[in-house]
C-alpha cells in the first residue's frame, strides 16, 4: 500500500478500517475470556471522552502540560492508597504492565549499582510461574534471571526455593499476585521476609490483580497479604487497563519510597537538542490513556468497582464449580482470582479449546511448561457475567465432542523428530522448513483448527519454540501482508 495521492472522506476510510476488524474477537459478545476489560457501553464512553480530550497532549514535559502531572500525581495517590501504602509511597504512570515491571527491574539494577557495587552481573529471581515481562525486563537490561520451581500442587512460590537462589548477586525477588496462568496469589509476607532478611528488595507483580484483590478481600475472599501493608515488599505493578476497566496504554509501577524510585528515572543531557528526562521507557507520549483512566475511575467509583468484583466473582465461582461438574476435566488447581485454567488427563485440551472456540467462545491454551501440563485458561471480566450458564452448557457438549476422539501421536512423532536432530546448531532456514510442515504459513495465517499445530507447539522445547515464534512474527509484519 501507498499513502493515498488524496486525502479522504472520513466516513470512507472509517469505514473501510471497520472492515479490518471482520476477523477480529468479538468481544462485545461477552464471549471472549481475555484480552479485553470491558466495563459496559456507558463507561467505555467516558473513557473515549477523557481520552479524546487528551489525546494530543505531550507527556514527554509535564512542565508544558501541568495537566498531565496532576492526573498522574492522582492515579499514583489512588493506586498507593488502593494498595496499602503510606504517604511515602510514590510510582509512575506507564503504558502497561510490561513497561512498569521493566522498571521495576531497572530500579532495582540500579539502586544495586549504587548501595552493592561488589555484583558485577546482577540476577534476579522469579518463580516459573511469574509473568514473561520478566524474562523481557532481564534480556533488555542485562539482568541474570534464576528461575525456580513452585509448589507443584498449588503453583504458587514455595520460599524454601527461593531462598536457596539467593545469591552475592541477587538484585531483586520476584512474587506475583497473582499469577497469570493460574490465578493463583504467591505466599508473599514469606517470600518479603526473605528478602527483608537478605537485604534484597522484593517485587509484587499485581499487574492483574492488584486492582481487583482488595475487593475480593472486601467480599470475604481469602489469599494471603499482597501489598505495601506487607515488610519487605519495596515495589508493585499494577494495572489499569486489565481489571480497572480503563482503556490500554495505562500502567502503574510504585515503590515502597523516593530513594529506590529515583533509579527508575532517566535523563540525558549529553546531546544536542533539549535534555530529556523520563520516568518510564517511552518520552513522547500521549495524554489520553492517562485521562482515560482518571476518568473511568471516578466514573465507576468504589461502590462500582465492588459491584463489578461481586459479579466477576461469583461468575467465577459458578465457573469454577461447572467445570469440577464435568466429567473429564480437572482444575489446574484452586484459583485466588477472577482467572483459572483446567485441563484433562483423558483428552485433548487442545482440541475442547478449537471446539469451544469454533462455538463462537475464546478460551486461552496454555502449553506445558516445569510441571505444570498443558491447559485452557479463562480471564472472567464483567462482560462475561450473564453468559456462565451458556458457556457451561457448550463446554459440556464440547467434551461430549472431544472426547472421543483418537488423541493423535503428533507430540510423540515430533519428540522422535526432535530426538534425531542438534537443536542448538539449527539454522534459520531448517526452522523454517519446520514451520512450513506444520502449518504456520507465511503472511500471519494459522490453521482455523489449532489443535494439531498447540499439540505440536507443546512438544517443542522452550528455545526452539521461542526461535519458530520470532521467525513466524518477523515474517507476519512486512509489507502489505
Ligand atoms: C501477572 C501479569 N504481569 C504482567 C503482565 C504484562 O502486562 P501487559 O500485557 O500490560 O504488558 C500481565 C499480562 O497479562 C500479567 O498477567
Amino acid at each position: 500500500m501507498k499513502i493515498p495521492a488524496k486525502g479522504m472522506n472520513p466516513d470512507t476510510l472509517m469505514e473501510m478500517m471497520e472492515t479490518f476488524k471482520s476477523r477480529d474477537l468479538d468481544w462485545k459478545s461477552g464471549r471472549v475470556f481475555g484480552f479485553v476489560y470491558d466495563p459496559g457501553r456507558e463507561a467505555m464512553e467516558v473513557s473515549k471522552r477523557a481520552y479524546m480530550a487528551f489525546l494530543t497532549e505531550n507527556g514527554l514535559d509535564f512542565t508544558s502540560f501541568p495537566s498531565l502531572l496532576k492526573l498522574e500525581n492522582d492515579l499514583i495517590s489512588m493506586a498507593a492508597r488502593h494498595l496499602g501504602g503510606d504517604s511515602d509511597v510514590v510510582g509512575n504512570f506507564s503504558s502497561g504492565g510490561t513497561e512498569s515491571i521493566i522498571m521495576a527491574v531497572k530500579a532495582a539494577r540500579d539502586f544495586a549499582r549504587e548501595h552493592r557495587p561488589h555484583i558485577g552481573q546482577p540476577e534476579l529471581i522469579l518463580p516459573v510461574t511469574g509473568h514473561a515481562a520478566f524474562h523481557k525486563a532481564a534480556h533488555y537490561l542485562g539482568v541474570n534471571l534464576v528461575a525456580v520451581d513452585v509448589n507443584p500442587a498449588t503453583f504458587k512460590a514455595d520460599p524454601a526455593l527461593v531462598e536457596q537462589a539467593i545469591t552475592e548477586n541477587t538484585i531483586l525477588i520476584v512474587a506475583s499476585a497473582p499469577s497469570y496462568a493460574h490465578g493463583v496469589v504467591d505466599p508473599i509476607p514469606q517470600l518479603a521476609a526473605i528478602a527483608l532478611k537478605h537485604g534484597i528488595p522484593c517485587h509484587v507483580d499485581a499487574c492483574v490483580g492488584g486492582f481487583m484483590l482488595p475487593y475480593f478481600r472486601r467480599l470475604g475472599a481469602d489469599f494471603p497479604d499482597f501489598d505495601f501493608t506487607v515488610q519487605g515488599v519495596t515495589s508493585m505493578s499494577m494495572d489499569w487497563h486489565k481489571y480497572a476497566y480503563t482503556a490500554k496504554g495505562a500502567s502503574m509501577v510504585l515503590y515502597r519510597n523516593r530513594n529506590l524510585r529515583k533509579n527508575q528515572i532517566f535523563a540525558c543531557a549529553e546531546w544536542t537538542g533539549y535534555s530529556i528526562v523520563n520516568t518510564a521507557v517511552q518520552s513522547s507520549k500521549s495524554g489520553g490513556p492517562m485521562a482515560g483512566a482518571w476518568a473511568t475511575l471516578h466514573f465507576i467509583g468504589d461502590d462500582g468497582y465492588l459491584e463489578i468484583a461481586r459479579n466477576t466473582w461469583e461468575a467465577t465461582r459458578q465457573l469454577v464449580a461447572g467445570v469440577e461438574q464435568i466429567d473429564g476435566l480437572r482444575l489446574m488447581t484452586r484459583p485466588d482470582f477472577c482467572m483459572f485454567s483446567f485441563t484433562s488427563d483423558e483428552f485433548s485440551i487442545f482440541k475442547l479449546v478449537d471446539e469451544m472456540n469454533g462455538r463462537g467462545w475464546y478460551i486461552q491454551a496454555q502449553f506445558a511448561f516445569a510441571g505444570s501440563m498443558e491447559n485452557a485458561h479463562m480471564s472472567v471480566g464483567a462482560n462475561n457475567v450473564g453468559r456462565i450458564s451458556a458457556f457451561l452448557k457448550d463446554l459440556k457438549e464440547s467434551v461430549a465432542a472431544v472426547r472421543d476422539q483418537p488423541a493423535g501421536d503428533l507430540a510423540a512423532v515430533v519428540q522422535a523428530e526432535l530426538a534425531k536432530m542438534d537443536l542448538d546448531n539449527l539454522g534459520d532456514k531448517e526452522i523454517e522448513e519446520m514451520m512450513a510442515l506444520v502449518g504456520m504459513e507465511s503472511g500471519g495465517s494459522l490453521p482455523a483448527k489449532m489443535a494439531d499445530l498447540n499439540e505440536i507447539l507443546n512438544a517443542v522445547p522452550p528455545r526452539l519454540k521461542e526461535r519458530l515464534l520470532v521467525l513466524y512474527v518477523n515474517d507476519a509484519f512486512s509489507q502489505d501482508a
